[in-house]
């Protein structure tokens, strides 16, 4: 009987040169798998301290060679294995099960004991809750059972579970279920099949004390689809959101892509511990609660957005990940940038378009530029990495839904589609990779698409500077535009990239469109294009609906923007117009120079008191930069100097609109459950006035954000009222903040916010008030959710994170390495703040650079912290 005091020779064994502790895995290493697994049954003694797992795997020689089967594994033991049927000889080989295999085929079954009640990590089976729960993406499944953990080895599963039923009356996993009943000593068990192949990564499993929310689903074939959102019974009427919008997606995925649900159920559940969003496992999404809880008086407008576009995110992998999967990791944003393409289309057809775009713009520039711009910057298909926990990132899923947007606006929607028809065709049941992405589209269109495929490689973030040469006796204007990509780690010279750029010019003195909208394809480093018949001095209207994603700089006369914020027929243009205004006086303000508000303020006057623009919209354009962003435009940043000129031109934009903010503060939306795009707008306009008021005067938001916070019937008021108050020194803040702590404490969700809030505070004594947050009995590190709303939100606090006396810096890395030992993952996650460091003056510089140098000296750090602070230092 081979079990673990029978090591084969481990004593006689010359020792293998250790494995370098935390080795790069590279993209050009990759081959085929050795051995296949079309099938395996899971049986799982499901309990909450051991949990017993046998597996029998399938296994099948991939090609010609004599290679051992190896079975990833992870803090696993085996407790016995065998080949069909028979003990046979096994060895460990690090953290790998290696077997010798005769012949071509075998049935290899291995046992093992797990506690998810200790599994802090939150990958494979852990305890949430009082339930039990999996998450396997990218490399979780090998701490469930030992097997071929790589997405390129689709397997057939079976799955029986066994439980005590009082505490796990529901028991659930992928696809269908075939049988259950009931066992011995008060235990319960149940059998379920899933008929679609599939990587381990989209394995999942729950049992826990669970009540569903039940719809159904007709597909456009007729087929019926049993959905269930399952929740603990308090939650089940925060879940009629999340299923209209699955629904929702459901018709959508039909109608837009030909895509129609594959299995008899879909279900989703809601955990409390989560290190992600959500997860796309089989028929089984699991989700953090957060994605999936609302109703008017605990979520935003903003918390329900997010939860359509999760759930139809998740939905949408259903095709885009899970029937065409990815060959390897870093193949990632063949999936996650495509859908998350697919979830931003989603949305702008349920709402605004163009609010959409400019919000899922300014999440680009808020979480992906600074990516790329930085030390842990790495292409849209990274070709390392260490840990792959580590990227999934802003660039892997934001600029890689970029690159299929440009695709989309390069081919046309007909083409784009039968684009992917033939994509999903071609590749149903595979694993595959970006460039059979590509050429799927190429073979439908007809178009090849070859130059662009560099955005999958290239790193950075490419400047397109413009400018425009009119003559005005000829009538012709010459648009010079030429590009350039800032070295990245391991790019040190770039090559021109194709850069869609939607143009128009408009009249300078009509404001009328006197050169129609042409896409202007941008692939050298120095083009020029030409404009011919026009009759008056043009406005160059560029990169329109944000066509690619770049920095453009334009060289502009005096009043183009304000002219541009006024008339462009664009509106993400004409956003952006706005928002170039306000980085002229922000930028001049943290540079010590004059700054002429006027036009900002005129522009702002002007979209505010428009009769034509939708308040979402309005909201949108009088929101200024944040300091991070304005950061990002500076060769030294110095986080005084910004915060002051921020917070100068908010006096300045609060007290010369102060008559038509207030106005738009006290616009009536309605009923906070009125959820429609107008009501949803005026209260986010509501806020952002909110917002400016104070910049001018202190008091009397006070007293308006109080009132708002004190009438209002939904969370959207009472959180934008809060976020304005507590950065103000007023005894309305810590009435609110107390109001809100004891009503909604017992909402884990809830109280999150309030954790998050003051977190976010603009003030100076921020950094003491998150210290004391740490301390207070209700934080703990050991939820994700909790520690972000804390430490991540301080982290993009950028005033205050980057506090002078670098007491901020401390507090963080202090944070990192506490989370470190007990989930990696989400320790690692909060590191990036760090990696500004060279751009900062040299004091804080230093300071940030020897927190990094402190974390990087802590022993036992893991895989994950090490390369995101390793690499942050280089
Ligand atoms: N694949 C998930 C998504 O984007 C994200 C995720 C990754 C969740 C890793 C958990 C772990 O939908
Ligand atoms: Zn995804």
């Amino acid at each position: 009987m081979a079990d673990i005091r029978t090591l084969p020779d481990a004593e006689t064994a010359p020792e293998a040169p250790p494995a370098p502790v935390h080795a790069t895995i590279r993209r050009e290493d990759y081959r085929p798998p050795d051995w296949l697994v079309p099938e395996i049954a899971l049986d799982f003694a499901l309990d909450a301290d051991v949990t017993r797992v046998r597996s029998r795997l399938t296994v099948e020689r991939n090609g010609a060679h004599d290679r051992p089967l190896r079975l990833d594994g992870d803090e696993l033991t085996p407790l016995n294995v065998l080949a069909n049927g028979q003990d046979v000889a096994w060895r460990m080989e690090g953290p790998q099960l290696v077997v010798d295999i005769e012949g071509d085929r075998a049935d290899l079954e291995t046992e093992v004991e797990i506690n998810p009640a200790q599994n802090t990590k939150l990958m494979g089976l852990y305890a949430s809750g009082g339930m039990l729960c999996t998450q396997c993406e990218a490399e979780g499944f090998r701490r469930i059972t030992f097997f071929p953990d790589r997405p390129d080895v689709l397997s057939r599963y079976r799955v029986r579970m066994d439980a005590d039923e009082q505490r796990f009356p529901i028991l659930l996993t992928n696809g269908n279920e075939l049988a259950s009943g009931k066992g011995e000593h008060g235990r319960h068990w149940a059998e379920w099949e899933d008929p679609f192949p599939k990587p381990s990564y989209l394995f999942a499993l729950v049992a826990g004390d669970l009540k569903p929310n039940r719809d159904t689903f007709t597909t456009m074939s007729g087929r019926k689809v049993d959905l269930a959102i399952w929740v603990r019974e308090a939650d089940l009427p925060k879940t009629g959101h999340a299923m209209a919008s699955l629904k929702a997606a459901m018709a959508w995925d039909e109608k837009v892509y030909g895509r129609e649900y594959d299995l008899d159920q879909f279900n989703i559940v809601a955990v409390s511990d989560f290190n992600m969003g959500a997860m796309e496992n089989k028929g089984l999404n699991v989700f953090n609660s957060r994605y999936i809880l609302a109703d008017p008086e605990i979520a935003t407008d903003a918390d329900f957005d997010a939860i359509a576009a999760v759930v139809a995110h998740e939905y949408f992998h259903n095709w885009s990940g899970n029937r065409v999967t990815c060959r390897d990791w870093f193949q990632l944003s063949l999936k996650e940038g495509f859908t998350v393409f697919r979830d931003q289309s989603f949305s702008a057809d349920m709402g605004s378009a163009a609010v959409k775009r400019i919000e899922d713009v300014r999440v680009l520039r808020m979480a992906q530029f600074p990516e790329d711009s930085g030390p842990l910057a790495h292409p849209v298909r990274p070709d390392s990495y260490i840990e792959i926990s580590n990227f999934y990132t802003a660039t892997v899923y934001n600029k890689g839904a970029e690159l299929i947007r440009m695709f989309h606006t390069v081919l046309g929607p007909e083409k784009f589609r039968a684009g992917t028809d033939l994509y999903f065709d071609r590749h149903d049941g595979e694993a595959a990779t970006c460039d059979d992405f590509v050429k799927a589209l190429e073979d439908a269109s007809g178009v090849d698409l070859s130059a662009f495929k560099i955005w999958y490689s290239q790193a950075g973030t490419p400047q397109v500077d413009a400018r425009i040469d009119y003559d005005a006796d000829t009538g012709t204007a010459l648009l010079k535009l030429g590009q350039r990509v800032a070295p990245t780690p391991g790019q040190p010279s770039k090559a021109p990239m194709p850069i869609p750029l939607r143009t128009a010019l408009l009249g300078e003195a009509s404001g009328a469109e006197i050169a129609s909208e042409q896409l202007i394809l941008l692939d050298r480093p120095e083009q020029t294009v030409r404009f011919e018949g026009l009759d008056e001095a043009p406005l160059l209207s560029i990169n329109r609906g944000f066509s690619a994603p770049v920095v453009v700089r334009a060289k502009r006369k005096g009043d183009e923007l304000e002219r541009l914020a006024q008339s462009d027929a664009d509106p993400f243009a004409r956003y952006e117009a706005m928002q170039e205004l306000a980085f002229e006086a922000l930028l001049a303000g943290a540079r010590g120079e004059a700054v002429d508000a006027e036009p900002l303020i005129r522009a702002a006057g002007n979209t505010l008191r428009s009769n034509e623009l939708d308040p979402a919209f309005k909201a949108e354009a009088i929101l200024l930069p944040t300091e991070a962003v304005i950061a990002e435009r500076m060769d030294v940043v110095d986080p005084d100097a910004i915060h002051s000129s921020r917070e100068h031109l908010r006096h300045a934009l609060g007290s010369a609109l102060m008559d038509d903010l207030a106005k738009a503060q006290a616009a009536d939306a309605g009923s906070g459950a009125d959820l429609s795009p107008l009501a949803k707008g005026t209260r986010r306009l509501r806020s952002v006035s909110l917002g400016l008021i104070a910049g001018a005067d202190q008091a009397r938001a006070a007293g308006l954000a109080k009132a708002q916070f004190d009438v209002a019937d939904n969370m959207t008021d009472r959180q934008g009222a809060l976020s304005v108050l507590v950065s103000l020194d007023a005894p309305e803040r810590e009435a609110a903040l107390t109001a809100f702590y004891e009503r909604f404490h017992e909402d884990a969700l809830v109280l999150d916010k309030w954790f998050a809030l003051q977190a976010a505070a603009q003030r100076t004594d921020t950094l003491d008030q998150v210290l004391t947050l740490a301390a207070h009995r209700e934080f703990t590190i050991a939820n994700p959710n909790r520690l972000r709303a804390l430490a991540g939100t301080f982290g993009v606090n950028h005033w205050a994170f980057n506090g002078a006396d670098g007491r901020g810096y401390a507090f963080l890395a202090d944070m990192i390495v506490a989370a470190d030992k007990l989930n990696p993952q989400v320790a690692a996650r909060l590191v990036p703040p760090f990696g500004r460091w060279r751009r900062f003056e040299p004091k804080r510089s230093a300071l940030m650079r020897s927190q990094l140098e402190r974390i990087m000296n802590t022993p036992g750090l893991s895989r994950d912290v090490f390369e995101q602070v390793s690499k942050s230092l280089a």
